[in-house]
């Protein structure tokens, strides 16, 4: 007799290593089997009555060894199977599917402009100083050799910090020159990108906020035509291959002799004749040989040492190149606007 229910036990462990779980619905047809209120082992408990004494503890045993081995399987099944979803959950990505978009930001259109120049001149060793906004008169105004009574001086064209007769929001990026310059000794070619400040009345075409890019070359024996051939080589990688420049003859304090420099814009429609005034040329910045008193107010050797410099303004540019026609629209930051430009700068 106890003979038989012992088979009974290894018949049933037999089976239970037999099954095979392969599905949600072979888990749970399992668990309802060997483990659910109505499982298959619990009666074999009820044949403990007809098991001889000396045997009992070993049936209890056995049979709680294959209670055990129900568990057992049921648990690492169930594991299996929870890994075999997460995986093909993972491979099941549909490639061709179109993904959900991001809110993906655009550069300012100041910004790629701006970029696109500092690219141009990095290219031939310049380097970038960004300098701060709020300068004092000796950087942005005396060192720059402007004089005491110079109209840019006057609180009509400058911002004055409250209280204060000699702090301001610097008014063009050649401030950073005299920073350099009272800093460094030659070589020193450097470009300055930044914000300047005019107190101007606000309207389409001028802002009282603005960016310029600097550019300072000083070194033994520079010349008027390594300004040229630099700025030429900038016109050309900014506007394209057969861009034509000029240079007309101008006058900024901080150099001598001054120049402004045109980019041949052409005069094929009504909007080229608008914005060069009929004459085809478009004037991108100034420039000129630094004055050797500028020098000399930074401690730089001005019998030694000669250099270069040019400013330019980024607004118009910006305004040309993405036919912008209203200056303020650069500074509202409305999204609808900025939101088309992708660029790779
Ligand atoms: N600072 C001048 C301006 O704001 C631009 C300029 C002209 C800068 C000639 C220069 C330069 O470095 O050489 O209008």
């Amino acid at each position: 007799m106890s003979n038989s229910v012992f088979e009974k036990i290894d018949a049933m462990l037999h089976q239970i290593q037999g099954e095979t779980i392969h599905s949600a619905e072979e888990l749970e047809s399992f668990r309802i089997k060997y483990l659910g209120s109505k499982n298959t082992i619990k009666p074999l408990f009820g044949e403990i009555r007809n098991v001889p004494n000396e045997s009992k503890k070993e049936f209890g045993q056995r049979l709680n060894d294959l209670k055990k081995t129900a568990e057992e399987t049921f648990a690492k099944a169930k594991g299996e199977l929870a890994k075999v979803e997460a995986d093909s959950k993972a491979n099941n990505i549909d490639l061709t599917a179109p993904y959900a978009r991001s809110n993906k930001g655009s550069r300012h259109p100041v910004s790629l402009v701006m970029n696109r120049i500092i690219d141009i001149f990095e290219k031939i060793g310049f380097t970038v100083e960004e300098e701060r906004e709020i300068e004092d008169d000796w950087h942005n105004f005396t060192a720059m050799n402007t004089p005491e009574d110079h109209p840019a001086r006057d609180m009509q064209d400058t911002f004055y910090l409250k209280d204060s007769v000699t702090r301001l929001l610097r008014t063009h990026t050649s401030s950073v020159q005299a920073r350099v310059m009272t800093n460094t000794q030659p070589p020193i070619r450097i470009i300055a990108p930044g914000r300047v400040y005019r107190n101007e009345t606000i309207s389409a075409r001028s802002h009282c906020q603005f960016h310029q890019v600097e550019g300072l070359y000083v070194d033994k024996n520079v010349s008027f035509a390594d300004m040229k051939q630099t700025l030429l080589y900038f016109a050309r990688e900014m506007y394209g291959p057969d861009t034509k420049i000029r240079l007309r003859p101008s006058y900024f304090p901080f150099t001598e002799p001054s120049a402004e420099m045109d980019v041949y814009w052409g005069l094929e429609t009504d909007v080229d004749y608008r914005i060069t005034k009929g004459t085809g040329w478009l004037e991108i910045l100034g420039c000129g040989m630094v004055d050797p008193q500028v020098l000399d107010n930074c401690g730089i050797d001005s019998k030694e040492y000669t250099g270069f410099a040019f400013g330019m303004g980024i607004e118009r540019q910006a305004m040309l190149q993405y036919k912008i026609e209203d200056i303020r629209l650069l500074f509202e930051n409305d999204v609808r606007f900025l939101s088309q430009f992708n660029a790779a700068y």
